[in-house]
């Protein structure tokens, strides 16, 4: 098992998918199971703030991730949960307890069935303590803006720079300072700045730290 986590842009799906290929484990998006909650909710008319209704949403979701692609409740929503709507609408209900509990349930029990790399904000911290690996991508703030404005220039579709980075900037702080499972470093974490490495320089690192546990005589898994 293999915990990545970071703020956004830090590289985390990029480098988990292909350190997931490397080691033929499965790939789990944490955060994309947030975004098909917050989908609902907002395709609902659900008030985002409102917990206990937030909370039934999330245990009734039927999330299913196969490779590149989700489905919410038998609907393919992988691009649906794009938008920057939807983003800012993720952070808000990952504020929310009773969320958190209901799809951290469910991360588990994927981890369960197979080896998975799986990255978020709190898999080291909260979701698996026990990982085996556990990353923290980081990249400095511009670069990580950078970045993300060129995965929604590759999905045909325009925002100025400036707000884009008050976004990002409002989802960060919105992550790191809730009081249920805050954006944090694991104090066993691996420490990873990427914004002068490439991917395969970012994937490399880790992959060299699996095979230091590897050679370490643990069962990794
Ligand atoms: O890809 P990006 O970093 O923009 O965001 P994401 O990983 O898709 O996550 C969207 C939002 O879900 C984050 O801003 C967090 O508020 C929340 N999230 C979380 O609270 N815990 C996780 N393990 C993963 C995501």
């Amino acid at each position: 098992m293999v915990a990545i986590d970071g703020p956004a842009g830090a590289g985390k799906s990029t480098i988990a998918k292909r350190v997931a290929a490397r080691l033929g484990f499965t790939y789990i998006d944490s955060g994309a199971m947030y975004r098909a909650v917050a989908l609902w909710a907002l395709r609902q008319k659900v008030d985002t703030g409102d917990m206990h209704r937030m909370e039934q949403l999330a245990m009734a979701a039927e999330i299913e991730l196969s490779p590149g692609r989700i489905r919410l409740n038998g609907e393919d929503v992988t691009d649906a949960i794009r938008t920057p709507e939807v983003s800012g609408g993720a952070s808000k209900v990952a504020v929310i307890p009773g969320v958190r509990r209901a799809l951290v349930a469910k991360q588990r029990a994927m981890g369960e069935r197979s080896s998975v790399v799986m990255e978020g904000r709190d898999i080291g911290t909260v979701v698996f303590p026990d990982a085996d690996v556990k990353v923290f991508l980081d990249a400095d703030p511009r670069e990580r803006v950078r970045r993300r404005l060129e995965d929604v220039r590759a999905a045909g579709e325009e925002i100025p720079e400036s707000a884009l980075a008050a976004q990002m900037k409002e989802r960060d702080q919105r992550d790191s300072t809730r009081a249920d499972a805050p954006l944090a470093q694991a104090p066993d974490a691996a420490y990873l700045d990427s914004t002068s490495l490439t991917a395969e320089e970012v994937e490399e690192a880790i992959l060299k730290i699996v095979r230091s546990r590897v050679t370490n005589g643990k069962d990794f898994s």
